[in-house]
């Protein structure tokens, strides 16, 4: 499987293979790949006559120097994992930071309506503008049919539909399910800095979602929150960073409990310095 470092050797190779009325799929990825973004690499490749995965760690995205050197990156054992795919259908993008952002690297600065305003965008300042520049580019690069992202990252999965809409890209988001540890823990290239010990404590985290998600019949937002604040009060191991319940549309934090709304809570946590998020959807 050939790795293309630069975007022209990954576009002649495009050209060369893809057959006309084929579709392309793309999986961006930051690397350190794990069976969640497999399971997004097999949908794309059931889906799509051809497939570009990328792996390329976007600085501009990390609003925390020590995050975005800490990032695990494991390009070899990347390699080896899409191979085992068994599939002649991937090609795989693996750019230096010039090959991206050319000489300087540049943040642009997008009005996602309010969906960058809640969450990770509170707790993370500047972190979609980075994923908005990144995303745009490389779909300006790989120009796909189809992208693949997962709803780990749910508030992330709803920027880039409003980034598809506010640049007109011709691009079709393909959202997917979490893929789940046995254990529960959503998967993320983050577990690797985590021992078996701190993922175990993790388990927590999907164990309280799935309780408010069982509570949220009966229970009102405050109460949910009090509720879940009070899991992490003596934990040694897990410290909660936020928790909030929203409107799945536009991302706002629940205050009464609306008809015809769809509502899901969402959680982010630290171990150490190591940052973990997820979601449940609640109705
Ligand atoms: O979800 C990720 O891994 C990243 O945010 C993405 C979409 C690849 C952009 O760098």
């Amino acid at each position: 499987m050939n790795v293309f470092t630069t975007k022209h050797a990954l576009q002649k190779a495009i050209s060369a293979v893809r057959e006309v009325n084929s579709t392309l799929g793309f999986v961006p990825t930051m690397g350190a790949l794990h069976e969640g973004h497999l399971s997004l690499i097999q949908t794309a490749l059931d889906e799509n006559e051809l497939v570009v995965v990328s792996i390329f760690v976007n600085p501009t995205q990390f609003n925390n120097s020590s995050d975005l050197e800490h990032y695990p990156r494991s390009l070899a054992l990347d390699k080896t994992k899409l191979e085992s795919l068994g599939s002649s259908k991937i090609l795989i993008y693996a750019p230096e930071v010039d090959d991206v952002y050319g000489e300087a690297i540049s943040t642009s600065t997008f009005d996602f309506g309010g969906l960058e305003a809640q969450m990770e965008g509170k707790f993370r300042p500047g972190h979609f503008d980075g994923v908005g520049t990144v995303v745009h580019q490389l779909f300006k690069i790989v120009s796909p049919d189809f992208a693949y992202f997962g709803e780990k990252d749910f508030q992330q999965l709803a920027i880039i539909n409003k980034l598809v809409e506010l640049t007109e890209s011709p691009v079709q988001i393909v959202g997917c399910p979490i893929a789940r540890a046995e254990n529960g823990l959503a998967l993320s290239s983050r577990n690797t800095r985590l021992s078996l010990e701190e993922q175990g404590h993790a388990a927590k985290i999907f164990a309280i979602l799935k309780e408010v998600k069982q509570k949220f019949g009966t229970k009102n937002a405050n109460e949910l929150k009090e509720w879940v604040n009070h899991q992490f009060d003596n934990d040694a191991v897990l410290s909660l960073e936020y928790f909030e319940i929203s409107d799945e549309i536009t991302l706002k934090p629940m205050r009464n409990k609306q008809p015809n709304t769809v509502y899901r809570a969402f959680i982010a946590v630290h171990i150490r310095d190591v940052r973990l998020i997820d979601n449940i959807a609640l109705n």
